[in-house]
């Protein structure tokens, strides 16, 4: 079925969507042939910050002008399309490192200018909302449904009640899940991004080994600086005692990712069964975790609510999200203007 979508009178084809995600340090660049997925490249620069133990964001710019074309080229080339055949340009223009948006921004403006083509901007949080349903195609998107947003910049609770109708239940009140991995891990010098780090370290450790304080916030927020500082103290005591060893250095990443799972965990589900929500999706890099993707299956089934995790590769940044993020609202009717800027902060709701 080829969907059309109708904008001051006229009826665009939205059956090729190109997607351009740039807002980090992930160059992104995928086709989507209405919800399918034909291709999706992901350049990342993890490598390159990696010296750095973080995202520097003047490199993270550059390396995007210099690999963007090259991926825009090979998501062609792997969907079997040239650029004449795009019917719309869907790209991530909030929130982000400003310097990495413009990037994106500049390529899909003149993508859409040159081949005539509607353009739409993304809230990059919608994205990774969207990123769960990538690989069922054929489903209808169920609504309403409760998102937990956990990723390198955000921790949020959304509840999603239709296409672009979002209330947000709660956020982290200091640092994001991701970042407080990312904290944890160069604490532990194990390089960045941290995440994967801690999660492959703790499948080799005890959780029980240590008991970090469970951060307790009220109503649906969160809260994991405290937590961050409390390893912090132990390692400092562990290093005191020069005691910290790699088995122990695997019991503290399993303790402290066991305590952000269970906090993430049991805030989802309560807050889905207050609001009487039978789907829960969870989404953004965290999402890839394994004690988390786990846990949470556990505790949905228990409760008997539907969960939706998206694979790995599409819970880090990746263009496919903003591509059917994008769809809809292509199909909607909207449309950017030339003008559309980027935005470092952006409430999604
Ligand atoms: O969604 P994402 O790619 O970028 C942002 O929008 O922030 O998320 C990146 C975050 C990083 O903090 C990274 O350490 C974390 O996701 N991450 C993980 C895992 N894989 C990536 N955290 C825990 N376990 C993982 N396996
Ligand atoms: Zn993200």
């Amino acid at each position: 079925m080829l969907l059309a979508a109708k904008s001051n009178g006229i009826i665009h084809r939205v059956r090729y969507i190109l997607g351009i995600e740039t807002s980090c340090d992930e160059t992104s660049v995928a086709v989507l042939e209405e919800r399918v997925v034909r291709s999706s490249i992901v350049a990342s620069q993890a490598q390159l910050h990696a010296q750095w133990g973080g995202v520097v964001p003047e490199a993270a710019a550059r390396q995007h002008v210099e690999r963007l074309n090259a991926v825009l080229q090979q998501a062609l080339d792997e969907a079997g399309i040239c650029l004449s055949a795009i019917d719309g340009i869907a790209v991530t223009n909030r929130p982000g490192l400003v310097g990495a948006l413009v990037v994106g921004l500049a390529t899909a403006k003149a993508l859409a200018f040159a081949l005539q083509k509607p353009l739409v901007g993304v809230h990059h949080l919608e994205g990774h909302l969207y990123s769960a349903f990538l690989t069922e195609p054929e489903a209808p998107i169920p609504f309403p449904h409760l998102s937990l947003i956990v990723s390198g910049g955000h921790t949020e609770l959304v509840l999603v009640r239709n296409h672009a109708h979002y209330t947000l239940l709660g956020h982290t009140l200091d640092d994001a899940a991701g970042e407080a991995f990312d904290k944890t891990a160069r604490l532990l010098n194990l390089g960045y991004p941290g995440g994967p780090a801690i999660d492959k370290r703790a499948q080799h450790g005890d959780p029980e080994a240590f008991h970090f304080p469970r951060p307790t916030v009220e109503g649906w927020n969160f809260s994991f600086s405290g937590l961050k500082t409390a390893v912090r103290r132990e390692v400092e005591r562990l290093q005191a005692r020069g005691a910290l060893d790699e088995a122990t250095i695997n019991n503290l990443c399993a303790a402290f990712q066991q305590t952000v799972v269970e906090v993430l965990v049991e805030k989802t589900l309560a807050a889905a069964q207050a609001h009487n929500i039978p789907l829960v999706t969870v989404v953004g890099g965290v999402a890839a975790n394994s004690a988390l993707r786990q846990q949470m299956a556990a505790a949905c089934q228990h409760a008997g609510i539907a969960l939706k995790v998206p694979p790995p590769k599409y819970c880090t940044d990746n263009a496919a999200m903003i591509a059917l993020a994008g769809y809809f609202r292509l199909l909607s009717g909207e449309r950017a203007d030339y003008d559309l800027d980027a935005y470092a902060n952006a409430p999604l709701t």
